[in-house]
Parts: structure tokens; sequence; C-alpha cells
């Protein structure tokens, strides 16, 4: 009986803990917010050069990436520049709290310019015959994003480029993306922005 009670009451406290780790955050700090908008603009839609919108992008990816900076080897200088002492002052609660934030705006859609837009979405769909497999097979059909990888479509054409090249150079390390950019020319990753990007 006694230990009945006992492993009731026990249930009782371990649910309480998960109800509490799984409800919902509290709303980020506007002043932290603001701090994010300088650079990154109005809930995270902005439009600073090689700076890259945050809204509708998926949380967990957004999470891992500020966890990236932390370690300038991972990462471009420019990233370094602009991201490293931001990240360094980010509890993982805040961080969490921040990424749910702007991953909850409305996205910014793609704005293919043609005739360019062609070649992309070609590369986009199809992949490279023997090197590159199709970019939609992770990003999703319509650049919207996946578990793990990133949405691409509105983003900036700007910093979507400069990823392709910090790839293909290797100064941002992803085993995921490195190995595939380097089988690919700069002319390519024009085409690319020229499909998934929204520079409005
Ligand atoms: C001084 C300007 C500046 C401020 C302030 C700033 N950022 Fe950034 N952020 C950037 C730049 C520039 C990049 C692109 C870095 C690169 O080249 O990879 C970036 C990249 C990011 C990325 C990666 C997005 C992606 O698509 O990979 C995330 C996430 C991010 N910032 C979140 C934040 C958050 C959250 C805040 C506020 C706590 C913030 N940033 C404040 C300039 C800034
Ligand atoms: C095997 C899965 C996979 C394929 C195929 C793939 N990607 Fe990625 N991509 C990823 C992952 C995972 C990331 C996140 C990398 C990281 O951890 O920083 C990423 C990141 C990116 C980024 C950076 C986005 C940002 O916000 O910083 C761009 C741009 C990109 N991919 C473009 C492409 C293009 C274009 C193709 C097709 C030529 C492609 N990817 C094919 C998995 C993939």
């Amino acid at each position: 009986m006694r230990l009945a009670l006992f492993l009731t009451a026990l249930a009782a406290g371990m649910s309480t803990v998960a109800a509490q780790a799984a409800g919902p955050m509290a709303t980020p700090d506007p002043q932290l917010i603001a701090k994010c908008q300088t650079c990154h603009g109005p809930d995270g839609k902005g439009a600073t050069p090689a700076t890259p919108r945050l809204n509708g992008q998926n949380a967990d990816y957004l999470l891992h990436r500020l966890k990236g900076f932390l370690d300038p080897t991972s990462g471009t200088p420019h990233a370094t520049e602009h991201m490293w002492q931001t990240a360094t002052t980010l509890s993982d609660r805040t961080a969490t709290e921040l990424v749910r934030f702007f991953a909850a705006q409305p996205a910014t859609p793609a704005d293919p310019k043609m005739p360019l837009a062609a070649r992309g979405e070609k590369i986009y769909r199809q992949g490279i015959v023997g090197d590159v497999p199709a970019c939609e097979s992770c990003h999703g059909p319509a650049g919207e994003g996946r578990a793990g990888a990133p949405r691409l479509a509105g983003q900036r054409g700007d910093y979507l480029e400069e990823q392709l090249n910090a790839f293909m150079l290797q100064m941002r390390v992803s085993s995921d993306m490195n190995r595939h950019a380097w089988h690919m020319e700069p002319d390519q990753f024009r085409a690319l922005r020229a499909y998934l990007s929204n520079d409005r």
C-alpha cells in the first residue's frame, strides 16, 4: 500500500516536471528582440545587406546556428564578427524563446527573377547529375525547409550566395553542404539565388 502511494506520488511529481518543460515559453524580453531587430529588421524580415531574414525560419535550425556561432572555427569571419558576441550573451532558455519568436513570424515568399531563375529551379529540383542531389530533397519542394534543413525561399539573395560560397570554400562547416557546394560553380549559385531569394 505504502509502495503504491509512493509510486503514485512519484508519477504525479514526474508529470509536473514534464508539463513545465513542455509548457509555453515566456515571451522574449522586448529589449532583446529590439536588439536583434537592429540588424535583422522588424520581426526578422529586414533588408540589411548580407544579414539573413529570420522570419518563418525553422526554430531548431536557428537554435543550432546560434550555438554554432560560439565556435569561430566552424563559421566565416563575417559570422563571427556579427554574431559571436551576441551568441555568448544568450542563455539556452533565452535563445530558445528568441528563436521561437522569430520562427513564428510569417515567412517572406520567394521572388524568382527570370530567366536565370529557371536554371536555378532545375538545379533545385534535379540536382547536378552524379555530383549533387536535388536541393529539394532536404530543403523541401517549395524551399520551405524541413527538420534539420533551413528554409531558403524568400531569404536575402546576397546572404544566400555568400553562404553557398562559404560552404564551397569550407569556411562554413556543414557535413551536408560542404560536399555538395564543392562540386558547384559560382554561376550556379547565382542561378539558385535568382530562383530562391527575395530582395524586396
Ligand atoms: C550587429 C548586427 C546583428 C545583431 C545585433 C544580431 N545579428 Fe544575427 N546575424 C547578423 C549577421 C550579419 C548574420 C549573418 C552571419 C553570416 O554571415 O553567417 C546573422 C545571422 C544570424 C542567424 C543565422 C540565420 C541563418 O539563416 O543561418 C541567427 C539565428 C541570428 N543571426 C540570430 C540573432 C538573434 C536571435 C539576435 C538577437 C539576440 C541577433 N541575431 C542579433 C547580424 C546581427
Ligand atoms: C543532404 C541534405 C541537403 C541537401 C541535398 C542540400 N542541403 Fe542545403 N543545407 C542542409 C543543411 C542540414 C543545412 C544547415 C547547415 C548548418 O548546419 O549550418 C543547409 C544549409 C543551406 C544553406 C544556408 C542557409 C542559411 O540560412 O544560412 C543554403 C543557402 C543551402 N543549404 C542551399 C542549398 C542548395 C542550393 C542545395 C542544392 C544545390 C542544397 N542546399 C542541398 C542540407 C542539405
